[in-house]
């Protein structure tokens, strides 16, 4: 049997990481990879449900709670999905998981990253992503990409979204080992070989 994979990608809003995961997807489908797809918040069921609260939501939103909510989603994918298909095999590729909390909830709202760390830690039971990609481009980009119709934490602002561009860098500086930053100002094609190099190299 194959050696799972856990890889998972980052970046803020309008980054494109989401095209990049499905062409990925569609690559190691056509390689005879078995491999599967969930993303944070959501996923399926219970994770659906907490994903419609934290970006549709209009009242008011502790920063705290809005980290126990993510973290709470977390657990849920990591239990009810990841460890089970990892540990059969598979290669699972999640849109978001631990670092957007640090990128968003740390570096943007602010709160103590450490202690994000250890909660992650908690959320995750220590399974770490074998291979995480940070798509990066400037905000400007990222926002228009975006569009007018934005959701609850699409209407941060820039400030924020420069916040979370910085944190996401810091943890790629932190653990280069795991995380790639990818130019994600590239063309797709661009992008996807950059991908692929990376990928490949963990399968080989
Ligand atoms: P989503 O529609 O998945 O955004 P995108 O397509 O850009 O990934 O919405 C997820 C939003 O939730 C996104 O704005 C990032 C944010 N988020 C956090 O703030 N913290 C987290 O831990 C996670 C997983 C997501």
């Amino acid at each position: 049997m194959q050696k799972g994979l856990f890889i998972t990608f980052e970046g803020a809003d309008g980054c494109g990481k989401s095209t990049q995961m499905k062409l990925l997807t569609d690559y190691l489908i056509k390689k005879g990879y078995d491999v599967i797809t969930t993303r944070e918040p959501g996923g399926k069921g219970l994770g659906e449900k907490i994903r419609e609260i934290l970006l549709n939501y209009d009242g008011e939103v502790s920063n705290r709670c809005e980290s126990f909510l993510f973290l709470a989603d977390r657990a849920q994918n990591i239990d009810i999905t990841v460890k089970p298909a990892v540990s059969q095999g598979k290669i699972v590729l999640c849109d978001r998981h631990t670092d957007s909390s640090v990128a968003y909830q740390g570096y943007g709202r602010g709160l103590d990253i450490e202690e994000i760390n250890a909660l992650n830690n908690l959320a995750t039971s220590g399974l770490k992503p074998d291979l995480t990609f940070v798509f990066d481009v400037d905000i400007e980009t990222s926002m228009k990409r975006v569009g007018t119709e934005k959701d609850r934490m699409e209407s941060s602002g820039t400030e924020f979204f420069n916040k979370v561009r910085r944190g996401y860098l810091e943890i790629a500086k932190q653990e280069p080992e795991r995380v790639k930053v990818i130019d994600s100002t590239k063309s797709i094609e661009d992008v996807f070989s950059d991908v692929c190099e990376q990928v490949n190299q963990k399968l080989n």
